[in-house]
């Protein structure tokens, strides 16, 4: 699963948070088929933690900017997000990574992707070339 240009809001600076963030995706993906997912999955969680966070804010940001009407809507997902996130790490820092938490951190991640970045983002975009 990489980022395609089918998968671009419009708005530089956000497509380029979001490859960043499919990169690492990817590496889970990739960390799955060969067996690794455990290894990998605290660095990816780290990351998710620091780098979620500031691309969530920047993006936040930059819709009040716009003065985007789905400001709300898109806050309120991001919060979501952060609670599961902050979920995941604890079970995972409990547990040390067993098949549970793996699979979580798989299904979050690629919920994200689909419902998130492909949906909810895209619409971002769409505004601001409405309003041109
Ligand atoms: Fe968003």
């Amino acid at each position: 699963m990489s980022w395609t240009p089918s998968l671009s809001v419009g708005v530089d600076m956000i497509d380029e948070q979001h490859k960043t963030w499919f990169k690492k995706a990817e590496k889970l993906f990739e960390a799955g088929k060969k067996n690794q997912a455990k290894e990998y999955i605290g660095e990816l969680l780290e990351f998710l933690d620091s780098y979620t966070k500031k691309h969530f804010a920047d993006e936040e940001k930059y819709m009040l900017e716009i003065d985007y009407p789905e400001y709300e809507i898109q806050k309120k997902a991001h919060n979501a997000f952060i609670s599961r996130l902050e979920k995941l790490k604890n079970d995972y820092e409990s547990s040390g990574g067993n098949i549970t938490v793996i699979i979580r951190a798989n299904k979050m991640v690629i919920d994200w992707l689909v419902n998130h970045i492909s949906v909810m983002d895209k619409r971002i975009g769409e505004y601001v070339r409405e309003n041109k």
